[in-house]
């Protein structure tokens, strides 16, 4: 069998099935693909484990497959979460930062694991890492937007010209590469779209590394973090962001939820 144990350099990596005894070292960063599309007995199993606050998000939303699929997605978190920690899953506790970013509330954990994660119509990515800074993000490909004004509000002029000079067949794909490869950056940041999605320029031509390529508000910015592709489902684009290059990446597939992918 291959190893799910891929080099930052390479593009895209395959879905494993998780050993039993996970292993992560501070060279290390896990993503996990999970479907949010559960059966009732297993979402009422999840809703279980999640605390006060996430159980009132899940009240507001309006349409139950929402409120089902984030109740699946942060039990899936818990999950995930608690098997780096030998911890029950119900027994986890998030802060969260000025613009959202969810972390792990007790000190001990803090110093250790960080994670991050991202969903999009049935499917949720998880990034986990030991002591350094992630971001994942992962947006269902439509064809029904206005790319090209959306390009224009929230791209850089860079990012703009090369995705005009694109074939038109391949703007789309070439949007959500650039889209979800700003989000991973301004996710691992944590700053929300208090960063300026149009002071940094990313990668975006299909076929080509993924890549942070300049940042504007300090130039030493653009080194200190890598970005890597993520092929998470047919239809989808995806993308990590991670503190430093010397990072080696294991995909997994979250184990009882992999039969609709
Ligand atoms: C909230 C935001 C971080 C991501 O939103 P999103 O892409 O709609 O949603 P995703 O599914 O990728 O991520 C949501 C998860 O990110 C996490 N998150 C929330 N705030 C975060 C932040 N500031 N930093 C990092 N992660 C954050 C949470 O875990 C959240 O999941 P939850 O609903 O279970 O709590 C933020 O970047 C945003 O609102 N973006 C707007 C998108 C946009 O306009 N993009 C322009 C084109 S580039």
């Amino acid at each position: 069998m291959k190893s799910a144990e891929m080099t930052a350099a390479d593009f895209d990596a395959p879905w494993f099935s998780p050993p039993e005894h996970l292993s992560l070292g501070g060279n290390g960063v896990h993503v996990w693909r999970a479907n949010l599309d559960q059966s009732p007995s297993q979402i009422a199993l999840f809703q279980n484990d999640l605390d006060d606050n996430e159980r009132s998000r899940a009240d507001r939303f309006y349409f139950s497959r929402d409120r089902e699929r984030f109740i699946v997605a942060r039990g899936v978190l818990r999950a995930i979460l608690g098997r780096y920690l030998n911890r029950a899953p119900n027994s986890l506790s998030f802060r969260y930062s000025t613009h959202g970013k969810p972390a792990l509330f007790s000190e001990s954990d803090l110093d250790t694991i960080q994670f991050n994660l991202s969903h999009s119509h049935g499917t949720a990515l998880y990034a986990v890492s030991r002591g350094r800074e992630v971001g994942v993000d992962l947006e269902f490909i439509r064809g029904d937007l206005e790319a090209e004004q959306i390009a224009e509000r929230f791209f850089s002029h860079s990012e703009n010209e090369t995705l005009r000079a694109l074939p038109l067949s391949l703007r789309t794909y070439a949007f959500f590469l650039c889209w979800t490869r700003k989000e991973a950056y301004i996710k691992a940041r944590g700053e929300g779209l208090s960063l300026p999605l149009d002071q940094f320029d990313v990668s975006l031509i299909p076929g080509e590394p993924a890549a942070l390529l300049n940042t504007r508000s300090d130039s030493d910015e653009a080194h200190r973090w890598s970005l890597r592709n993520l092929t998470a489902a047919s239809g989808y684009a995806a993308a990590l962001a991670t503190e430093g290059r010397d990072w080696t990446l294991s995909c997994w597939q979250w184990p009882q939820l992999g039969n609709q992918l």
